[in-house]
């Protein structure tokens, strides 16, 4: 179920001098190629990369299924269904935590929409689940614990790399950001609420705080629409008492908001931007200026673009793979993979 579509768009950005990720430079061609798709119902909302170079990926709507796309950089990439879940609907956010027990383990979040237009989740349905890939046998699927009647819409997540075994979960329908102890199953469902988290009563699709990562002793987040702050945290992913969020970048002049963001190797940061802009977005973390890397509104290849990850492997490590949806008003298309790379002229 490859695709051949693929198209070249020729794109100028801002560099920045530091570093040297593929990305950044002055004049380059951009290429994206869709590379996977999906069975038909899907829509792939959040994406991590294996360490042996495999996608995995979750489905927001069709079943809620985790699929994963076998060897992504080589000839024939191939779609395989992963694991399945009970008892909820719709997959959102996923990421790796260390091995537990020499297994290689992802945790992901879940739960009902009671509407898809307007989003309206089914409050209290989210539950978050670890999924384990043994290095020989069938993956298992295991609800972690109960995270209880609150949650509202649990979007993405990010591990604390000095509480290995925990990760933070963005509550983008509360506007907070909970702090789960995989282990332990042990969960805080308000580690952190800053005001930059919340939803603005104007907010699209009702969402405050939507993704965050670790870097530098700060905790970056992403609130809908269109905003990244930081803020100052401690070696165990803890706020820093008294610390308040800066703005990193407000990207709204040029874009309708931001999905998920991951940063390079260099600190600058690409982003995803759904309906209508469908576009990978870079801020330059200096000038904090955006630019639209590839997609556009005028384009479908980055069509309800949710996610990002760069590859692991020697041949992709300069890739980025966007999984995306199925543009809302487009009942025949379906969720896809699409590899971002560009080349010297
Ligand atoms: C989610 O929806 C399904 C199907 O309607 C239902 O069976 C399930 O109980 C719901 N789950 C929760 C946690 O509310
Ligand atoms: C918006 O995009 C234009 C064109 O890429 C760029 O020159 C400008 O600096 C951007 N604005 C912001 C605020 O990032």
């Amino acid at each position: 179920m490859i695709s051949l579509r693929s198209l070249l768009c020729y794109v100028a950005f801002t560099a920045s001098t530091s570093g040297s990720p593929v990305f950044e430079s002055e004049r380059r061609f951009i290429s994206t190629k869709v590379i996977a798709e999906m069975p038909t119902g899907s829509y792939l909302e959040s994406t991590i990369i294996r360490p042996n170079g495999d996608i995995l990926a979750t489905s927001a709507m069709g079943s809620p299924k985790v699929y994963t796309v076998k060897g992504p950089s080589s000839r024939n990439p191939f779609v395989e269904e992963v694991a399945s879940v009970y008892g909820v609907q719709s997959l959102w956010g996923i990421t790796e935590i260390p091995p537990i027990n020499g297994v290689e383990t992802y945790v992901f979040v879940g739960g009902n929409l009671s509407s898809l237009i307007p989003l309206t989740p089914a409050v209290g349905s989210w539950q978050g689940f670890r999924l384990s890939i043994p290095k020989r046998g069938a993956a298992k699927v295991e609800q972690i614990g109960d995270l209880g009647r609150e949650t509202a819409l649990l979007n993405g997540l990010t591990p604390i790399p000095g509480s290995p075994g925990s990760v933070l979960i963005a509550d983008s329908g509360r506007g907070t950001m909970g702090r789960l102890n995989v282990i332990e199953e042990k969960w805080d469902i308000d580690a952190f609420s800053e005001p930059e988290m919340a939803v603005l009563p104007n907010s699209p699709l009702g969402m405050g705080f939507v993704a965050a990562k670790f870097r530098d002793g700060y905790l970056y987040f992403a609130s809908a629409p269109t905003f990244i702050h930081r803020l100052r945290v401690d070696g165990k992913g803890f706020k820093i008492p008294g610390a308040k969020a800066e703005l990193v970048a407000d990207v709204s002049q040029n874009f309708s908001g931001i999905d998920d963001f991951i940063f390079d190797r260099a600190g600058n940061i690409y982003f995803t931007t759904n309906a209508p802009g469908n576009a990978l977005g870079h801020i330059n973390i200096r000038s904090g200026e955006s630019s639209i890397v590839a997609g556009g509104a005028d384009e479908t290849i980055l069509a309800d673009c949710a996610s990002l990850a760069f590859g692991r492997s020697q041949n992709d490590k300069n890739v980025l793979y966007v999984a995306r949806g199925r543009g809302f008003t487009d009942e025949e298309d379906f969720g896809k993979i699409v590899a971002v790379s560009n080349f010297d002229k």
